[in-house]
């Protein structure tokens, strides 16, 4: 027998525990052990056989590091069906996650019983594949098409009570797996229930697919993997027989397994766990936070007091005046009843959080026994300054003192107080009780202990934190300050916003990037372009007016009703704002620009290759550790397409030397922007990828 899969006989009961931590992943071993164990059942004369997981789950499906090598025998499909057709009685006891190929292997199974806290779910969509050991032939015969459809197209985890009213299960039990499934296994032999076979089951009824497809793919934004499910779907009606709806559910699984999308979802799925493994912080303990405050109750103040509140932390939040504390109380009471709305919180909670967990202050003495603090007031240096100078004097020692800066110098910040080891960057994303990123950034002096401290925050806020390093703009911002620059340039030389923002939304992006500035405010950028006008732009840096015009015109965006569109009260979305392309026309006549068309494709190709560009440099830099925590930036704080992977992984997939060789290209006409990072160019002299210095960092 197999490690992976342990072998015991109870009486008439062949006892399979899969033991392969932490998740059970149906790997060779498991599937090998699986194999193994059923025959020896058959071989021994047992009459029934229970399948469980030992440790914390069931099997929470293929081992997903094994795609895209070459498959080793059995493989899941074949060995699901041998289970299916044994002619003993198959239990399967379900806790955990019964996730993908697990869920397949309990549906090849004759019953199934669950604890009340199993989930069950196909989520291969998600992975950019469809389930293909069975799930989209045998979950519509035991559950119906229309919920099928929807488990399977949406991926969503189902609870065990509803699990057993669509009849993915046959019955809940509270107790062990092992136990529970051996109750349930004797009592079957012993009423002498038959053997019953899914597959063998009569085909469900069929639905009108081709709406459904077409449904599915509009939502998806140009993920194909929940369309193809549909068609898989369909076989189940539509084939004539059990084993050829199996063989196109294969056919289909293979195409998708084969596409750059699934490659995209897998890459997301590992990257987004690695962000948070990091060497610096082995054997590092954080600092216990049981309090913290927040300095600053505007937008983002507020939306990080909810984000602790809602965590069970309690916050102490500083403003500068009673006015402005209370207004920040309301924002925050706001948010909680939108939590409380979707069932987030209770009332009960909603209502204990508000009276007893949140403090208002308008004194620094009001910090002084706060674990860690994160200021959010103005974005203005000499303002921060003033607040940590202040934060040193009263805060106690070994507190944590976080700033929430988008672009400012955390060194310069951390100066302002005599224990910069103790100050990080927190930068949350707005609204921050909702957006998943946090980034964490690392100043030259900051200890090792508080970074592992922002990590521990940023996990129990249920964030996704990744590391980043002091620059303008840290990740994200600094990668979105160059793609917006080009999409800039492309409005002065021809393009529409308009157009630009159709081609990214068609590429995948969540918004295009006018309307993105339409919905954080126009004056945000506009102080931005004030501020490094101030500085001194380079003479080679292309300035456009055009924004500064609608700025000048009191039009800010969404919160003012124009912007690059106009938005009506009631209505979702914009429509184009004309005045924006007469603007426009004056700035290029004013600096003698005769505009030219782009196409689509061109849109997308040169604001992706300057994000590209600039996140190399971003990683070569050590702003970023590796590619993959550039991706995820992306992917968790700008809407970038998760099926492509992060704009590393895609530049990836594209090749790297056409993505240097468009920037070569393009230098010609500008060589200030498209300067070539040297990371890019050097990975390209060497023939590697993003994804190796990923690897190279493991
Ligand atoms: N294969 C390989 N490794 C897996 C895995 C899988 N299916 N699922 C999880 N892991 C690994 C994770 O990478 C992580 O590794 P690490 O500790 O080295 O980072 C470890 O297991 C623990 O995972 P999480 O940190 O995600 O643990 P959680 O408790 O937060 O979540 C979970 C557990 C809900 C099971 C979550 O891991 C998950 O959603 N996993 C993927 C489930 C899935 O998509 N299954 C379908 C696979 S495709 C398939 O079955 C194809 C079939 O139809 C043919
Ligand atoms: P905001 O203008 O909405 O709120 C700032 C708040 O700080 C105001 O309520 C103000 O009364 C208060 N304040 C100012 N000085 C203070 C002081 N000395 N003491 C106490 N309170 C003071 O600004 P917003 O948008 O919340 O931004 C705050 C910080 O967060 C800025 O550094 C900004 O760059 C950063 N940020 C903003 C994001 C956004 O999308 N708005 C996203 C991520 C970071």
């Amino acid at each position: 027998m197999s490690e992976a899969v342990e072998y015991e006989r109870i009486g008439d009961i062949a006892v399979l525990a899969a033991n392969n931590p932490p998740v059970n992943a149906l790997g060779v071993d498991v599937r090998r052990g699986l194999l193994a164990g059923i025959e020896r059942a058959e071989a021994e004369g047992a009459k029934a056989v229970l399948i469980y997981g030992k440790g914390r789950t069931y099997f929470a499906g293929a081992d997903i590091r094994e795609f895209g090598k070459p498959p080793q025998e059995p493989w899941l499909p074949g060995l699901c069906d041998r289970i299916e057709a044994s002619p003993l009685l198959v239990v399967s006891a379900l806790h955990g996650t019964a996730l993908g190929g697990g869920l397949e292997v309990a549906l090849s199974s004759h019953y199934r019983i669950a604890v009340p806290s199993a989930k069950v779910g196909l989520p291969e969509v998600n992975l950019g594949i469809l389930p293909g050991a069975g799930g989209t032939q045998r979950l519509p015969r035991v559950a119906g098409v229309e919920a099928a459809l929807d488990m399977i197209t949406t991926g969503r985890h189902v609870r065990a009570d509803e699990a057993l009213k669509l009849g993915v299960i046959d019955k809940v039990q509270d107790g062990d797996p092992r136990e529970i499934g051996l109750a349930y296994a004797q009592e079957l032999l012993d009423s002498g229930a038959p053997r019953r076979a899914v597959g063998e089951m009569p085909a469900p009824d069929p639905v009108d697919f081709d709406a459904v497809y077409e449904a599915v793919l509009k939502k998806g934004r140009g993920q194909l993997s929940p369309a193809v499910a549909v068609r898989a779907v369909q076989a189940a009606c539509e084939a004539p027989s059990f084993a050829e709806g199996m063989a196109r559910e294969r056919e289909l699984f293979m195409q998708l397994m084969e596409s750059d999308q699934r490659k995209g979802l897998i890459h997301a799925f590992f990257a987004e766990r690695a962000v948070g493994k990091l060497p610096e912080l082995k054997g590092v303990e954080p600092r216990p936070v049981h309090q913290i405050g927040v300095i600053g109750g505007g937008t983002m103040g507020a939306g990080i007091a909810t984000a602790a509140l809602l965590a069970g932390l309690p916050v102490t939040l500083l403003e500068m005046t009673q006015e402005a504390a209370h207004a920040a109380k309301d924002r925050i009471a706001g948010n909680l009843a939108g939590a409380l709305k979707r069932g987030k919180i209770s009332q009960q909670q909603h209502d204990a959080i508000l009276s007893d967990q949140l403090q208002l202050a308008t004194g620094y003495d009001a910090l002084s026994a706060v674990d860690l603090v994160i200021e959010a007031v103005f974005e203005d240096m000499d303002v921060k300054k003033q607040v940590f100078a202040q934060l040193d004097a009263v805060c106690k020692p070994g507190a944590v003192l976080a700033t929430n800066t988008s672009y400012l110098d955390v060194n310069e910040i951390a100066a302002a107080t005599k224990r910069p080891q103790d100050v990080i960057g927190l930068h949350f994303f707005s609204p921050a009780h909702v957006m998943k990123l946090l980034e964490i950034v690392v100043a030259d002096k900051t200890a090792p202990e508080v970074v592992a401290t922002g990590f521990a925050l940023g996990h129990r806020l249920k964030k996704v934190s990744v590391r980043a390093g002091v620059c303008d703009g840290f990740i994200g911002n600094r990668i979105l300050s160059t793609y917006r620059t080009c999409a800039d340039h492309m409005v002065l030389d021809g393009a529409s916003p308009f157009q630009i923002d159709k081609a990214l939304t068609d590429f995948g992006f969540a918004m295009g990037p006018f309307a993105v500035s339409d919905l954080a405010g126009l004056d945000i950028g506009w102080a931005v372009r004030k501020r490094k006008r101030a500085e001194g732009l380079d003479p080679r840096a292309r300035d456009s007016s055009y924004a500064d015009k609608l700025c000048e015109a009191g039009h800010f965006g969404q919160k003012t009703g124009k912007g690059f569109y106009v938005y009506e009260k009631g209505k979702r979305g914009g429509t184009p704002n004309p005045e924006v392309l007469d603007l426009i026309a004056a700035d290029r006549a004013a600096q003698g620009i005769t505009p030219r068309t782009f196409t689509d494709d061109e849109i997308v190709r040169r604001y992706m290759v300057s994000m590209v560009n600039e996140a190399a440099k971003v990683v070569g830099e050590g702003i970023a550790r590796r590619p993959l925590d550039v991706d995820v930036v992306l992917l968790y704080g700008y809407g970038f397409p998760r099926y492509r992977g992060g704009p590393l992984k895609w530049a990836d997939l594209q090749g790297l030397p056409g993505i240097l060789d468009d920037i070569r290209a393009w230098s010609a006409e500008d060589d200030y922007f498209w300067q070539p990072a040297p990371l890019l160019e050097k990975l390209v002299a060497e023939g590697r990828s993003f994804d190796d210095l990923n690897k190279d960092a493991e």
